[in-house]
């Protein structure tokens, strides 16, 4: 059973409500956080807080708590659910509201919702066997740094990824790579590993940073740069990261074979120090 929390109550996730007058339910006024536990840890929760606290004030929406007490509500669900690995959603809108205005109301109530969910634990061998991706043009607005609840170009987008047969699909904003409708994405050129440069149209991924910490850490060559579509196209290999999926390797794109549709010689180096690393928490 999946476990929700819902404005100060624990309760099976099938029975919690919202009003239908939430302004995150009629505005995606809100934002959000995926913080996954991994062997029955949370993994890199301030981190995760940090970046919820960033969207937080981004759209001016004051929590009637300080953040940190957020811990203490995703950490009783780990203890909650029980399982070692899990991933934990947690969503802070601004609230209900009787009238229905678009301007930020002088008062509001948040409405803090979580729950958590069992996920298969890291599997090195499925994840070898890589995932395809199509190219698309990033339609999303340009402040994607917030890790805002409205979804709906992200949705379409990787409805279009599925509908050709893809898992994902990588975004371009004026003929750079920007990142996926769901994760971050890595290329490598010979012996580089290459990232597109934060800026505030890019989700700065938790993954992506833990990536980069590992190539700085065992002396591998990662930059972040502005990357073109046809240095993707050009790529030795394309990985994707998100919490939750991991590194995944990409072996094809736009039906191109990436790497000869195989992972790659530096994902299975990278893997094996995030497994490591993972282990040693
Ligand atoms: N998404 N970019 C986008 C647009 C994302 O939605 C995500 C994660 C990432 C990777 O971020 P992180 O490494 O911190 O998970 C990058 C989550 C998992 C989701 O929406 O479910």
């Amino acid at each position: 059973m999946n476990i929700a929390y819902i404005n100060g109550e624990f309760l099976p996730l099938e029975k919690a409500r919202i009003s239908a007058m939430d302004r995150g339910f009629l505005f995606g006024d809100g934002v959000y956080e995926v913080v996954p536990v991994f062997n029955g840890k949370l993994f890199r929760c301030d981190q995760h807080l940090a970046r919820l606290q960033r969207s937080l004030e981004a759209i001016q929406l004051n929590l009637d708590k300080p953040i940190e007490s957020l811990s203490t509500i995703v950490d009783s669900l780990r203890e909650r659910m029980g399982a070692k690995e899990q991933s934990i959603y947690l969503q802070i809108t601004r609230g209900p509201s009787m009238e229905r205005a678009h301007v930020i109301p002088d008062e509001y109530t948040p409405t803090i919702f979580a729950y958590s969910r069992e996920i298969p634990a890291l599997n090195i061998d499925d994840l070898r066997q890589g995932v395809t991706a199509i190219t698309a043009e990033d339609i999303r607005w340009q402040e994607c740094f917030i890790k805002s609840i409205n979804l709906l170009p992200n949705v379409l987008l990787s409805t279009q990824a599925k509908q050709q047969g893809a898992k994902e699909a990588i975004l371009l904003r004026d003929g750079y790579i920007s990142e996926c409708s769901h994760s971050n994405v890595f290329i490598v050129e010979g012996q580089d590993i290459l990232t597109p440069k934060l800026d505030p149209s890019i989700l700065g991924g938790i993954t992506r940073e833990l990536v980069l910490e590992i190539a700085k850490t065992k002396g591998m060559t990662i930059k972040e740069i502005r990357i073109t579509e046809q240095r993707l196209r050009d790529a030795d290999e394309i990985w994707i990261t998100a919490s939750t999926s991991h590194i995944a390797p990409v072996i094809a794109v736009d039906g191109q074979a990436v790497s000869q549709g195989q992972a790659g010689p530096l994902w299975e180096q990278m893997i094996h120090y995030y497994q490591a690393y993972k282990q040693s928490l």
